[in-house]
């Protein structure tokens, strides 16, 4: 069966699945549910802005979390410095709110902040990024399989390059992160028995401006023997764009490069043929999200996990999707 046809018969499932109204698959289903008069108030402590994904899950809980839907959002975004972040949930927790939405910057440090909100009976939903700490500590988590996007990434350089001398460099993710951790995890799982080799990796915290200035220092260090970029997120690749131009190199050509996202920049550059290939990381996580609140609110049973239903990208995938991409 060809690949457009899986990739439609498991959207469709997906919206049959939002239309019934069943969960365990996040990312496509419908906000809202059974109105109640009263007002929830819910904080929600994003990240920051680091990156066009982010911009798309920001608007996608701010649309779920509207007036018209019921609620009161009290937004915060932390800049990614954990500690800002814990400063806003235990702000959330003096401010009285109904319940606690979380994006975490980094995996640990939150028992304590959790503890508290337990103690306080407020709920505490993990959005995207999961966490170190106890799973007593939240009622749920919304988001995407991140060790399976970078696995997803690693078979396609194994598939194209594993069979030849291949010299990688990787942009990695915010330091601690989920996301950063969990695609490395699965990266290097795939890319295991192939011939390629691991040059440099360091962190571009998930942005364009740090993207830029961690390959023009890869490229300054092994010139020309880099083949291959891993850049953790589209956000970074974009960036590296730059310095790999400045160097008088071709992306996609001289140097093949993979990301993880798949926003509206990322799929142009893959369309324009200097991103090789590129996997989705679904950010439209708000409707469930804000569903998953009104249930445990209301005192219903919600699964422990729900996960977004990612695709992937060829150059002449992405010309396809781009048209229609809501992100
Ligand atoms: O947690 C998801 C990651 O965070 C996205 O890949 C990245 O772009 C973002 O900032």
């Amino acid at each position: 069966m060809k690949k457009g046809i899986i990739a439609g018969i498991a959207l469709l499932g997906v919206m049959a699945l939002a239309a019934a109204g069943c969960s365990g698959s996040a990312g496509a289903t419908s906000s809202g549910g059974a109105k109640s008069d009263k007002v929830i108030t819910v904080g929600f402590a994003q990240t920051g802005s680091e990156s066009g994904w982010r911009s798309a899950n920001t608007e996608s809980m701010k649309d779920a979390f509207s007036a018209k839907n019921g609620f009161k959002l009290v937004f915060n975004a932390a800049d990614n410095k954990p500690e800002n972040q814990i400063a806003a949930v235990r702000s959330f927790i003096n401010q009285g709110v109904d319940a606690i939405v979380i994006a975490p910057v980094v995996t640990t440090g939150w028992d304590d902040v959790l503890k508290e909100a337990k103690d306080a009976n407020i709920p505490v939903i993990l959005e995207d990024r999961t966490i170190d700490g106890s799973a007593d500590l939240y009622k749920a988590w919304i988001g995407d399989d991140f060790k399976k996007e970078g696995e997803t990434a690693g078979a396609w350089a194994a598939k194209s390059l594993g069979a030849q001398a291949t010299n990688m460099v990787v942009l990695e993710g915010t330091t601690g992160s989920a996301p950063a951790i969990d695609r490395a995890t699965g990266f290097s799982s795939a890319i295991k028995g192939s011939q390629i080799k691991t040059l440099d990796s360091q962190t571009g915290n998930f942005t364009r401006a740090d993207g830029k200035t961690v390959m023009e220092g890869f490229l300054q260090k092994y010139g020309k023997t880099i083949n291959l970029l891993f850049a953790q997120n589209d956000d970074m690749g974009l960036g590296a764009l730059d310095a790999i131009k400045a160097a008088g190199l071709t992306p996609g050509k001289d140097i093949q490069i993979v990301t993880i996202d798949a926003t509206h920049d990322g799929l142009q550059a893959a369309a324009d043929g200097q991103f090789n290939f590129v996997v989705e990381c679904n950010p439209l996580l708000g409707p469930t999200v804000a569903q998953t609140v009104k249930d445990v609110l209301a005192g219903k049973d919600v699964p422990k996990s729900q996960t977004a239903t990612d695709q992937s990208f060829t150059p002449e995938q992405a010309k396809t999707a781009l048209p229609d991409r809501k992100y």
